[in-house]
């Protein structure tokens, strides 16, 4: 059994497509926590913030971050905001080597502006409300000690670079 590696970063850098190769090259179990958060509750990420609110959604994280935290050999994607919450990026840090991915804001805006499945970024301005949003986190987001560039980067070279990194064996 391995110790789990959990993909975190901002909306948009690609932690679900990246966590789900690097999963599968590795043997591992892939794990989205925000699929999960909508199977539990039976609807989308935006219908729960749209109905119970922000805070419900991010009490929901917290219960799987701390179920997540018992396993091992896993593969998790967080949401964009899992880890702004101390107690979930204590209990991840104990879990496994976290990895945050990162992209510029334009990279961002335009692999994100097709969708509306995100109650953070939707309505008007939204590179403006990416740039805020990236601002108001990047103490957070540059804490985390293993940091993956993704904007011009396929999937396949993201995940070579986190097996490099963190000198894993497939
Ligand atoms: C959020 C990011 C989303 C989702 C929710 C909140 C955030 O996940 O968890 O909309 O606070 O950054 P993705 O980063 O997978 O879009």
């Amino acid at each position: 059994m391995r110790k789990n590696i959990i993909i975190t970063g901002f909306m948009g850098t690609g932690k679900s497509v990246v966590a789900k190769e690097l999963a599968r090259k590795l043997k591992m179990e892939f794990i989205d926590m925000d699929r999960i958060i909508e199977e539990r509750q039976g609807t989308s990420i935006a219908d729960i913030f749209a109905r119970y609110g922000e805070n419900y959604f991010r009490e929901q994280e917290n219960k799987l971050v701390k179920k997540l935290s018992q396993k091992e050999n896993m593969v998790i994607a967080t949401g964009g905001g899992t880890l702004l919450s101390s107690d979930n990026a204590r209990m991840l840090g104990q879990a496994g080597e976290i990895v945050c991915l990162y992209a510029d804001s334009q990279t961002i805006y335009n692999r994100v502006r097709r969708k509306n499945d995100r109650p953070l970024l939707k309505g008007e301005n939204i590179l403006n409300k990416i740039n805020l949003l990236l601002e108001e986190r990047k103490k957070i987001y540059d804490n985390i000690k293993w940091k993956i560039n993704t904007s011009n980067f396929t999937t396949q070279e993201v995940v070579d670079k986190i097996i490099n990194l963190l000198k894993l064996e497939r």
